[in-house]
Parts: C-alpha cells; sequence; structure tokens
C-alpha cells in the first residue's frame, strides 16, 4: 500500500495556475486517505474554473495511476482567503532553503494569545447533550466543516476523552505531529482536530482518573499549536458529568448549542444539560433537534421519534431551534469512497441545513 507522503510526491509536478508553483508546496493537498488501492483526497482551487479541475483530475489520475492506484476520488474547494496567503508566504519564503514540509499554518506565531487567555479572539462553542447517542459528535463534525465552507478557520477539541468518536467520524487516520515539542492538529475538510483518540493506542480503553482528565484537556488547549482560529468548537461528554462541568469552568466564554431528539423525555433530559450551561453563565446559541423525522421517497416525513422535542426546550431555555436535522446517513460510501462516515456533502438536503445552522451561529456570534 502506498503512504500518504508517496502520494504527496508523486503530486510535486503538478502547478497551481495562479500561484505558479506545485500543489504541494503550496499546501493545496489535503485530506489524503489511502484505503488499499484506492485513495481520496482534496484539492484546494485558486480559481474557479471547470477546465482547471478537468485537467487537475486528468493529472492526479495519471500521476497516482503510475503508483498502480486506479481509483481515485478527488474533492474540489475553493482555497479560503487565509489558504491563499499561507499560499503567498509559502511562495515568498521558497526562494529562500528549500523546505521539506512547511508548516506554515502553524508556525508558532510569536504574541499570538493564547487560547483561554482574555485576550483570545477564539469563539467558542461548546456541543452538549443530556443523554448520549443523540448526535452531538455528528452535530459538532458537520458544524464545524459548514462553518470551514464558508470560510472560518475552524478547529474541533474532542472533549469525549472516554467516548472520543471525532477522528472516525470524519475518516482521520493519520496522528498529530510534533513540532517544536507543540502538538499540531490534524486538518480535515479544513477542520482542524484534536482528539484522545489520537494518542490512545489501538483503541485501548481509558482508565484515568479525574485529575489526569482535567490535565488532559487543558493539555489539549496549552499544548497544541492552534495557529489561528475563529471557531473552536467541543464535543462535550453526554450528560453533565465531571468533564462536562470542568469543561463548562474551563472556558468561562464560551457558548453552547444543545443537541436533542424530538422525543419528550430526550428534551426534558436534554434540559439539565441546558441548566448547567446556564449555571456556568455559557450563553446557549440555540437548539439542534437531530433525528427529527425519516422523510419517506415520496417526500412524506414520518416523526419516528415522536415530535416537538427540540421546539419546547427551546422555549424552556428562551432559545431558538437552530435545526430539525433528519434521519439519515450520510451516502459517502455508495456515492464515491469518501471514507469520512459521518460527513455530509455540501449539496444534500442535511448538508444545506449545517451551512444554514453554520451561517445562523456566524450571525450571531459577529
Ligand atoms: N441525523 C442522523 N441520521 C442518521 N444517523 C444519525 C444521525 N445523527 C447521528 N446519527 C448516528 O447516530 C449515532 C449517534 O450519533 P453521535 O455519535 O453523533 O451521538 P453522540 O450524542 O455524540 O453520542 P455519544 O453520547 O455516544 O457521544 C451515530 O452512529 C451516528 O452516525
Ligand atoms: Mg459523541
Amino acid at each position: 500500500m502506498v503512504t500518504r507522503d508517496e502520494v504527496r510526491d508523486a503530486l510535486k509536478h503538478i502547478h497551481d495556475p495562479a500561484f505558479h508553483k506545485p500543489i504541494t508546496d503550496l499546501q493545496f493537498v489535503k485530506d489524503i486517505m489511502v484505503k488499499e488501492n484506492q485513495v481520496a483526497l482534496t484539492l484546494l482551487l485558486s480559481e474557479d474554473k471547470e477546465e482547471l479541475r478537468g485537467q487537475y483530475r486528468q493529472d492526479v489520475k495519471e500521476a497516482l495511476g503510475a503508483l498502480g492506484i486506479p481509483d481515485v476520488h478527488i474533492r474540489f474547494r475553493m482555497a479560503s482567503e487565509h489558504e491563499r496567503e499561507e499560499a503567498g508566504k509559502a511562495v515568498a519564503s521558497a526562494s529562500g532553503a528549500p523546505q521539506d514540509k512547511p508548516q506554515t499554518t502553524h508556525a508558532p506565531k510569536q504574541g499570538q494569545a493564547p487560547l483561554l487567555s482574555a485576550e483570545s479572539r477564539v469563539k467558542f462553542i461548546a456541543v452538549a447533550s443530556g443523554k448520549g447517542g443523540v448526535g452531538k459528535s455528528t452535530v459538532t463534525v458537520n458544524l464545524a466543516v459548514a462553518l470551514a465552507r464558508r470560510g472560518k478557520k475552524v478547529g474541533i477539541i474532542d472533549a469525549d476523552i472516554y467516548g472520543f468518536s471525532v477522528p472516525d467520524m470524519m475518516g482521520i487516520e493519520e496522528r498529530p505531529q510534533l513540532v517544536n515539542e507543540r502538538i499540531i492538529p490534524v486538518e480535515r475538510f479544513g477542520v482542524q482536530v484534536i482528539s484522545m483518540g489520537f494518542f490512545v493506542e489501538d483503541n485501548a480503553p481509558i482508565i484515568w482518573r479525574g485529575p489526569m482528565l482535567g490535565k488532559m484537556l487543558r493539555n489539549f488547549f496549552s499544548e497544541v499549536e492552534w495557529g489561528e482560529l475563529d471557531y473552536l468548537l467541543l464535543d462535550l461528554p453526554p450528560g453533565t458529568g465531571d468533564v462536562a462541568l470542568d469543561v463548562h469552568q474551563m472556558i468561562p466564554q464560551s457558548k453552547e448549542i444543545i443537541v436533542t431528539t424530538p422525543h419528550a423525555t430526550a428534551a426534558f433530559v436534554a434540559a439539565r444539560a441546558g441548566a448547567m450551561a446556564l449555571h456556568t453563565n455559557h450563553e446557549i446559541l440555540g437548539i439542534v433537534e437531530n433525528m427529527s423525522y425519516y422523510q419517506t421517497r415520496d417526500g412524506e416525513k414520518d416523526y419516528v421519534f415522536g415530535r416537538g422535542g427540540g421546539a419546547k426546550l427551546a422555549e424552556e431555555l428562551h432559545t431558538e431551534l437552530l435545526a430539525q436535522i433528519p434521519l439519515r446517513a450520510p451516502e459517502n460510501h455508495i456515492a464515491e469512497p469518501d471514507f469520512s462516515p459521518s460527513v455530509y456533502k455540501e449539496d444534500t438536503e442535511t448538508g444545506r441545513m449545517y451551512l444554514e445552522v453554520a451561517d445562523r451561529v456566524i450571525d450571531k456570534l459577529s
């Protein structure tokens, strides 16, 4: 099986037409995933041109075909303003000594306010729920991806130390690199991710006790080189236990989104998470009702888990219902080998709903 580095190497000769530089030097090749003889990757575009996509498709398929990979899946997206700036810097610095793997995005910046300091401009959003399995992690991941699709610089802390799931949901298999003794988050779909899952061997159970957990969480803030961020989302463990309380107290400025299913009991339990948020002075941005209904082929909505839980909870917590997400798994495995089991594509109904939530969040926090 080829490695990610071999894939990157094979694409070195492909140049971006605007920057006149290899797309690999510009950090325009992202999310490289290798599964047996299949490769999926994201290419950032400096120009929104169909011919460019066609050319890239041909060049990449040819280059990877030469490595013996017949099956290549390419996602395209426009480079964000920040990514262009970084590409510009890569061009400028390339006149000096050649860099093997430029870490431009994450070069520790002097004078950048630490995440938890009062000067930090990062907006924290904790995603909480009363009980498990309602879709907190799914909402966290998809809201983060949607914010990144809107051009924001986004990070996720998978604060569910015992029950981490974000790496799997996003199809992340690589591990964070260490640069200057700082941990560099793993990037996927333009989102920087840190999870306990990166530091555990072979899915072993985590058996630390309280004080260690708190320390681990703090490390996610202090030892990780986040680079510049607009939003940092925290996927909280379910319920109102110690870790959730720790996070609440650690980030007093955090806002909160509460996830519930439409069932009355779920909403009732979720109200406790809401109460905890309010108790620790976290403003609740809104409620996401998940698994709201199942849409049949003829477009009818079947409210399999009951109805109205999200709206009732929003009323109770004096906040708004941000979305009602239907019961439907992303079809990534069917349409194309995307290896990101829980990320909805931008052009699907659910993908669009998450973009709307992102817009509302951006609006509320600006
Ligand atoms: N709208 C949806 N349609 C179909 N499946 C969904 C939907 N939302 C979530 N799921 C699935 O339901 C399961 C639980 O979701 P998820 O892991 O996001 O919940 P959670 O609240 O984070 O759970 P936990 O409390 O275990 O952390 C997952 O298998 C997920 O893929
Ligand atoms: Mg979860």
